[in-house]
Parts: C-alpha cells; sequence; structure tokens
C-alpha cells in the first residue's frame, strides 16, 4: 500500500505525542501501509539548528519525507502553536516539500483553549508546503494519553475513537491517491 512516515515533534523524551503517534502507527500498519516512524527529537540538535542539510542524518530524514506518500504530522501544542523542534525540520525541507502528500496533523495539549492549533497554526504551515491532501486532525487532551510504569498506553474512549476515525480517513485517503497513481501508471 503506501508508505508513511509517522513524525514527532515533542522534545520530550517520555513524550505522550510519541507514544500516541506508535499507538496510531500500529493501526496503519494492520492496515496495510508501511510505517516509518520518526522522532525529531533523536535527530542531532547541532545539525538541526545549524540547518546542515549535508548532515547524513538529517540528510536521511529529508529523504524520508520526499519518498513518504503520507506523513503524520504529531506535535505537542507549545504556547498554542506547533512545538519550535518540529518547525525546526520542517524549515529544513524544500519550500513544496510535501507536495503530493496526504498529511494527518496531529496535537497533544493541556488545555482546549487549544484545540484549534491545529487549524490556525499547523495547518496553515502544512498548507504552504503544498501538502495535496490535508486530512482532518486531532487533538488530544494530555490528561486522555496514560502511560503505565510497564510503557502500555491507554487512550481514553471518546478520543481514541475520535483519533481511529482520522487515523482511517487519513488510510482511506492514501488508497484513494496509490489507486490513483497505479492507474496512471
Ligand atoms: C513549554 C510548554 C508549553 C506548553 N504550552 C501549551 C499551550 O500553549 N497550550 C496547551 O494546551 N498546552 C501546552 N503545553 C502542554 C503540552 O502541550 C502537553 O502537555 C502535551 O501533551 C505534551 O506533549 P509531549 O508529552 O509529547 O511533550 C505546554 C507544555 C510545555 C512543556
Amino acid at each position: 500500500m503506501a508508505t508513511v512516515l509517522s513524525v514527532s515533534g515533542s522534545p520530550s523524551a517520555t513524550s505522550r505525542t510519541a507514544r500516541l503517534l506508535r499507538h496510531l502507527d500500529r493501526r496503519l500498519t494492520a492496515q496495510g501501509h508501511e510505517v516509518i516512524p520518526l522522532d525529531v527529537r533523536t535527530l542531532p540538535a547541532e545539525a538541526l539548528l545549524g540547518a546542515d542539510v549535508r548532515h547524513p542524518a538529517i540528510a536521511e530524514a529529508l529523504a524520508l519525507f520526499d519518498h513518504a506518500d503520507g506523513v503524520v504530522i504529531g506535535t505537542p501544542v507549545y504556547k498554542a502553536a506547533y512545538s519550535g523542534l518540529l518547525k525546526s525540520l520542517l524549515d529544513l525541507l524544500p519550500q513544496y516539500g510535501l507536495v503530493g502528500k496526504t498529511v494527518l496533523p496531529l496535537a497533544t495539549g493541556g488545555t482546549t483553549a487549544h484545540v484549534l492549533a491545529i487549524d490556525y497554526a499547523l495547518r496553515p504551515v502544512l498548507s504552504s508546503m503544498g501538502a495535496g491532501h490535508i486530512v482532518q486532525g486531532w487533538f488530544t487532551l494530555d490528561k486522555e494519553i496514560a502511560v503505565a510504569d510497564d510503557g502500555t498506553l491507554t487512550v481514553a474512549p471518546a478520543a481514541a475513537e475520535a483519533l481511529a476515525q482520522v487515523v482511517d480517513q487519513f488510510s482511506a485517503a492514501l488508497g484513494s491517491r496509490t489507486a490513483f497513481l497505479a492507474a496512471a501508471g
């Protein structure tokens, strides 16, 4: 099926956003997609902040975007927007680095006051980069994501249902795109 790059933009070592994405990755994998996880925090900081696109790890990350059919972009809400860490990587992509790609924007945050951060902050950035189709995203409250001592993730039922729905819509959009490309030869 499709190749999906699943990008977490949290700088936290115990990130709920990253754990949530890895949980959703499994749903996409079960639907037949090849899912490649990318935690921006694992990239070399000096190369990332110094915009060293020739650094092998940065070049490899940029190539992953290039080869992906679909991209899941997950970020914690920081100061009512996406994280600076996520933006530092997006800034290294070509201006139209998301052309032709299907994108699922996801955010986690501490307050519903910032539930629109995806639509007001993240979506315009993704759109400016030429994303072919940005499907409906979802904002999950941090308190709806529980992590047990053994690392097991539990998502509150209503949030889990909403997330499953947006992931399935993303998956269906990817399926339509790959079928279209196959028909176009
Ligand atoms: C520096 C910082 C700024 C934050 N700013 C906001 C904010 O403006 N709005 C909000 O809803 N949550 C805010 N939060 C809460 C985080 O978005 C929330 O806890 C998120 O789930 C953390 O995700 P993570 O565990 O993946 O890093 C902030 C947290 C931090 C550490």
